[in-house]
């Protein structure tokens, strides 16, 4: 790993914040002389840029970035908890959606954005599937309810699973699409197994996606289904490019065709202990 960790002579105060915020403490820096990264520390990096985040001056490059290309953040620009806490409580699982596409320029924001969510140790294994074509989805749509209308018939799904038996009839007999909720687009997060978190990575990735699509006004529904219906018929993993060692996890989206007035109810719904 090539960490190209360069300080501007000029713009450095000295004032160690690099030094202090490393995670892993490789930062060194000596009285007045600029910080560096010794040579047998380099492999110990995870990556974060906090030095390059953290410097008052934008004085710190690490890989080659300049710090005048990063977002500039303050909390002034930080949406207000007010803010955060409607889009928390308005959030909903939308099942009913517009049969349109969403602004492709749109869908590449949010996955370039969902990029900085965080990793374990931040060791970013996760690749993110997407269907941005409702095209795509009607095709892939109509390929799994003929393989899973076959496994039904060979008695492969367990009776356990009847939400996935029902997802058939339900399609066929009224329009009911159970399986993909009739949305145009999904996301299918995966980690690769040599993640140091890959099941808190992807479902945090997923997450952090569902608030971006919807403050951007889309609708979002995590994809259970999917769950289901691969682990019953694993060989339709390669219908959705999902390695068979990868964890992974889907979300349907759109526009939603419903909106929701009002949140629900349920500030009592987790148990709060107080640790003393
Ligand atoms: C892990 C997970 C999987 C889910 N899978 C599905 C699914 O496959 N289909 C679906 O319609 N809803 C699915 N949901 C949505 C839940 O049913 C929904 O979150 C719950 O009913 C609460 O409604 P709300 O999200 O609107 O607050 C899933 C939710 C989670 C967290």
């Amino acid at each position: 790993m090539i960490l190209d960790f360069s300080v501007d002579d000029e713009l450095c105060t000295r004032c160690r914040k690099c030094v202090d915020d490393c995670p892993s403490r490789i930062i060194e820096q000596k009285g007045n002389d600029l910080p560096f990264i010794p040579e047998d520390k380099e492999m110990y990096c995870i990556q974060c840029q906090h030095c390059l985040a953290v410097c008052p001056t934008a004085a710190v490059s690490i890989f080659g970035k300049n710090p005048y290309d990063s977002m500039a953040i303050s909390y002034e620009k930080l949406p207000r908890l007010e803010s955060m806490m409607r889009l928390v409580r308005g959030r909903r699982s939308v099942r009913q959606y517009k049969d349109e596409n969403v602004d492709i320029e749109l869908i590449r924001k949010l996955l370039h954005s969902l990029a900085n969510a965080p990793s374990g140790v931040n060791s970013r294994k996760l690749t993110f599937r997407i269907i941005d074509n409702k095209a795509v989805i009607h095709r892939v749509r109509e390929k799994v309810l003929a393989e899973l209308q076959v496994a039904i018939e060979a008695g492969r799904i367990p009776d356990r699973l009847s939400y996935l038996m029902n997802a058939v009839p339900a399609y066929k007999d009224q329009g009911r699409d159970i399986l993909f909720r009739n949305a145009p687009h999904a996301l299918i997060i995966s980690a690769s197994p040599d993640a140091v978190c890959p099941n808190e990575d992807v479902t945090l990735a997923l997450a952090y996606f569902e608030l971006l699509a919807q403050s951007a006004g889309l609708g979002t529904v995590w994809w259970g289904m999917l769950k289901m219906l691969l682990e019953s018929l694993p060989e339709l993993k390669p219908l959705f490019g999902v390695p068979c060692d990868h964890v992974y996890y889907g979300m349907l989206f759109g526009l939603p065709a419903v909106s929701y007035l009002r949140a629900v109810q349920r500030d009592d719904a987790a148990r709060i202990v107080r640790i003393e």
